[in-house]
């Protein structure tokens, strides 16, 4: 009894053990199958594992159903509206290692309208291929041949010129080893492929995954479709065998492939084919092994004849002796050969051959121009990395190629800039991004109604900046001054938010800025120290030493009734208000008019009035006086207050005669100039008020 459980736990162990391994090995690793608005993930019968896109967060899933096709991962598509965005797939490889791409697309009249789509399809910043949809029942493949060099790649659609851009399957596939190097071109070109085709194939179907471990598709030559390998010359043989070939060797083509081939038994092979996406420059291969028994008196040589280029007809190719025996891989290679768009070819036996010339398969790849991309790309696949849940951080791609993402505008550089900027409104947390003051060719910045905290970093390097809107968040500290260094700044909007300190003057006396900074209740405009606050305490003061000062003179005039003469009240005649200082301030009043801002900010529209009325009070005054105090304002400018101050004293004591227009002149000068002066402290004021003080004791004691 015992014996037999135990034997039973061996066994499960055992078969659990097995099929554990079997199912590591189902898949080569490196395979990664998207299943484009599949509902869910399966094993298909040749034991590649599909997954649905069903994560995916744009487009809609469409399902089809085409005559003749059941396999699962072509019953379904994913499609998008045909606008001006790009719907970018984005992938995770590993860097350093080769891939081959391929993507597919069944239309099967998904969307009932029978419009064949028309759009194209992009590698990153790559166009990679226009895909022209003209039958619904046929699957257009193309495959991309890459060197990974980041950790992600990005496969998108855009630019439909007709119908709705759809996908059906995304594949990735990685090499392993040197194959399909391309000689230190890797990081200009990737490889296109054109053309990958099974001579002499037993069958209409394409050879792939398991037969290929990379899961290449080898076309069958007996496929019939427009274009493909025509002018077949008479006399074409297929021919195959059963004994193993070997193929370890380069870009190790599948054994199944190379163990057929085709034979021109009157002396030639011809073929003409169109090439998917030339004129270009290409890699081509042939690929040749002999799998004939050849009798000792037979030879096989041959030559190459494409037309337009005799150079490469001169070499006569012996399968034999160059794979050095028979069943060996020898593949005849031209690393950048020019080739047209129709693609017509010929293989002539040479001259003392007796069989003639042979072929097992070949492949034709372009070399597509890897497009840098834009300039900021990687600034910005940074800043998306921040909002990785927000679907506008999920566009993929190249921010500007082949279309800029939809928030995002571009200049029209071959490896551009981008321009704008437009997060408006996207729940953006946390500090203003600093990668945005990396962006060097930035014009416009629209951040406006998000929840941004913290200061507003220093844009010194985005000199272009024409616009910021970084209005209704919540910012705080300072408004830099590094802001001021913009030379073509127009547009400021920093409304509504919680900035405090003083406003850079620079902002405010730029005539052609509209700066709107309302609504940031500790926000003041330029004083001396800083604060608008004491511009306040300053003219408080100010009212109050003027009334004290009425006080005392009434008092004074009581205790000396009769002694003096009358003199007139301290009401002062109006004078002409426009003196050189209103007219010097013009432009800043008008300027600010412009900026509706700072009369929607209570605290500084109220300063401003004050200040206002400070000069009013201070031009009136002057009166009579008004020669007297502008020389005295010249004076003061050239030596310093203090010693005003004393001259003034002097003056004064030998002209006791005009007293009382001494005393309105020093009360307003005094005044003024404190309005004026640039240190508006409160010791200044006291200064001013003992002098005031000696100055009516001397007068009237
Ligand atoms: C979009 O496609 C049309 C027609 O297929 C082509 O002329 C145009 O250049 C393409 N635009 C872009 C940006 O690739
Ligand atoms: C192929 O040759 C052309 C013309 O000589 C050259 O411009 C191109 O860069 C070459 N491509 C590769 C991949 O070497
Ligand atoms: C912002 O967040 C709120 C609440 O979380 C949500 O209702 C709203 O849709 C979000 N808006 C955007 C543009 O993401
Ligand atoms: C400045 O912002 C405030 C608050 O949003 C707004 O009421 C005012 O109209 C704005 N001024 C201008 C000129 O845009």
């Amino acid at each position: 009894m015992r014996m037999k459980q135990l034997y039973v736990l061996i066994m499960i162990s055992i078969c659990s053990l097995l099929c554990m391994i079997y199912s590591s090995n189902a898949q080569m690793s490196g395979f990664m199958s998207l299943n484009c608005g599949g509902e869910e993930d399966f094993t298909d019968n040749i034991g590649l594992e599909w997954r649905s896109d069903n994560q995916f967060p744009f487009g809609e899933r469409a399902t089809i159903s085409v005559p003749n096709e059941a396999r699962k991962q072509y019953m379904s598509v994913r499609y998008f509206p045909a606008d001006a965005r790009k719907y970018c797939y984005t992938l995770n490889v590993k860097r350093k290692t080769r891939y081959l791409i391929r993507t597919t697309f069944l239309y099967g009249n998904f969307d009932d309208s029978n419009v064949y789509p028309k759009f194209d399809i992009s590698l990153g910043a790559t166009h990679w291929s226009t895909i022209v949809i003209s039958d619904a029942n046929t699957i257009e493949v193309r495959e991309l041949i890459i060197l990974a060099n980041s950790p992600t790649i990005s496969v998108c659609l855009s630019n439909a010129s007709t119908g709705q851009p759809f996908i059906s399957t995304i594949e990735l596939r990685q090499f392993n080893g040197a194959i399909y190097y391309t000689h230190g071109q890797e990081n200009e070109f990737f490889l296109a492929v054109s053309a990958r085709i099974n001579f002499g194939a037993l069958t209409q179907d394409p050879i792939r995954y398991p037969d290929d471990p990379f899961d290449r598709l080898w076309a069958s030559d007996s496929l019939q479709k427009p274009n493909y390998l025509i002018n077949v010359a008479p006399g074409t043989k297929k021919v195959s065998t059963n004994t193993p070939i070997n193929v370890d060797r380069d870009e190790r083509p599948p054994e199944k492939v190379m163990q057929t081939a085709v034979v021109g038994t009157t002396g030639s092979l011809t073929y003409r084919l169109n090439l998917d996406g030339f004129p270009g420059f290409a890699w081509g291969v042939f690929y040749l092994a002999e799998i004939e028994d050849l009798s000792p008196k037979d030879t096989r040589k041959f030559s190459l004849v494409i037309p337009g280029m005799p150079g490469i007809s001169k070499t006569t190719v012996d399968i034999q002796e160059i794979a050095k025996g028979k069943y060996q891989l020898y593949e005849k290679e031209f690393t950048n050969i020019s080739l047209p768009l129709v693609f017509n070819f010929k293989f002539g036996k040479a001259s003392g051959s007796t069989r003639g010339p042979l072929l097992n398969a070949m492949e034709i790849n372009k070399h597509l121009k890897i497009n840098p991309g834009s300039i900021d790309a990687t600034v910005m696949a940074s800043l998306v990395s921040q909002y990785s849940s927000a679907d506008w951080a999920k566009e993929g791609g190249d921010p500007c190629l082949p279309v800029p993402w939809s928030w995002v505008q571009c200049n029209s550089d071959p490896q551009p800039k981008i321009i704008s900027i437009t997060l408006s409104k996207k729940n953006l947390t946390r500090n203003i991004p600093l990668k945005l003051t990396k962006l060097q060719g930035l014009v416009e910045l629209w951040l406006d109604g998000n929840s941004l905290t913290g200061r507003i970093p220093d844009f010194t390097a985005c000199k272009d900046l024409k616009i910021i809107h970084l209005e209704n968040n919540l910012l705080t500290g300072e408004i830099p001054s590094s802001l001021t260094n913009l030379p073509k700044l127009e547009e400021l909007y920093l409304q509504g938010n919680m900035l405090s300190g003083t406003i850079p003057p620079g902002l405010l006396l730029n005539q052609k800025l509209v700066f709107n900074y309302s609504g940031n209740h500790d926000l003041y405009k330029e004083g001396s120290n800083g604060h608008g606050l004491s511009i306040i305490i300053g003219v408080s003061v100010g009212v109050a030493l003027l009334l004290l000062a009425v006080v005392i003179i009434s008092l004074l005039r009581m205790k000396s009734k009769g002694k003096s003469t009358p003199r007139e009240n301290m009401g002062l005649e109006q004078s002409t208000p426009h003196t050189q200082h209103l007219h010097q301030d013009e432009p800043r009043s008008s300027k600010r008019n412009r900026g509706s801002s700072s009369r929607d900010a209570p605290p500084i529209s109220s300063t401003v009035e004050s200040s206002n009325d400070e000069e009013d009070v201070a031009g009136r005054g002057r009166g009579q006086g008004v020669r007297h105090t502008r020389e005295q304002s010249k004076r003061a400018r050239a030596g310093k207050s203090r010693d005003r101050g004393r001259v003034r004293v002097k003056e004064l004591e030998q002209e006791r005669p005009v007293v009382g227009l001494k005393l309105k002149t020093l009360f307003f000068s005094g005044l003024f100039n404190l309005s004026f002066s640039s240190s508006r402290d409160v010791s200044s004021y006291v200064y001013w008020f003992i002098q005031f003080i000696v100055f009516i004791i001397q007068g009237y004691v």
